[in-house]
């Protein structure tokens, strides 16, 4: 048994919902190693427990896995706005949506992610960035303002596969990105930061 499997074995199981989405998100994209996935899933139900948040966005919606990952963990009375640029994904997501016990707390904005940031007019409690890997300093910033004195930001694939610790080829527009984009955060005092080494980086950031 290897260290990620331990892990796994030793938190909750994977809800059976989720572990369908798992399958058909297998089935039915050629790329589904971008879920979340059983672990991180948990991970993001475990914070939304103890945050509690009303008013979640998340940014790289992909099937679904992660927003309702986090809309179980949330008040009943609670919203999650979570965006994709994929409109190919709409119907699936409604429909996914739609058909889970904790789909009616989710929105889906179907658009470039800066786009509908601009449009959102909500105080948020937490946020998920997931999406382009080159825009993470510009998905901060433009959600900065709008997180509440107190509230969180979590930041997805910050180790990307240890290619931050290596020396970057200058044409690997992405890790170049995420280093920058982990320098910058490293040194702001706006905010508290940890980068936590769940599954392929995660970095929790509280706005002071
Ligand atoms: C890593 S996947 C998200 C995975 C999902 N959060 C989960 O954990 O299951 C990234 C998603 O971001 C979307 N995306 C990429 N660039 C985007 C952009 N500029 N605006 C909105 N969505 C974007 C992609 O279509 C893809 O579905």
């Amino acid at each position: 048994m290897n260290l990620e499997d331990y892990i796994t074995a030793h938190s909750d199981v994977e809800p059976d919902y989720l572990a369908k989405l798992n399958r058909v998100t297998h089935l039915r994209t050629i790329n589904p190693r971008m879920l979340s996935g059983h672990f991180q899933g948990r991970v993001l139900a475990m914070f939304c427990h103890m945050i509690q948040p009303k008013v979640v966005l998340e940014l790289g919606t992909f099937t679904g896995y992660s927003a309702l990952s986090m809309a179980e963990g949330m008040p009943e009375e609670g919203i999650l706005h979570t965006i994709d640029c994929d409109d190919e994904l709409e119907d699936f997501l409604n429909d996914t949506f739609a058909n889970s016990e904790h789909g009616h707390k989710i929105k889906l904005h179907i658009g470039d992610a800066l786009t509908e940031i601009g449009k959102l007019n909500e105080t948020l409690d937490l946020v998920f960035i997931d999406a382009d890997k080159r825009e993470y300093l510009a998905y901060y910033e433009a959600v900065l303002p709008k997180v509440r004195k107190g509230g969180f930001i979590l930041t997805d694939n910050t180790l990307w596969d240890e290619k931050v610790l290596k020396p970057v080829d200058p044409k690997d527009k992405d890790t170049v990105a995420i280093m920058q984009f982990n320098d910058f955060i490293a040194a702001d005092n706006r905010i508290e930061k940890v980068l936590l080494p769940i599954r392929d980086g995660l970095t929790l950031i509280r706005k002071k």
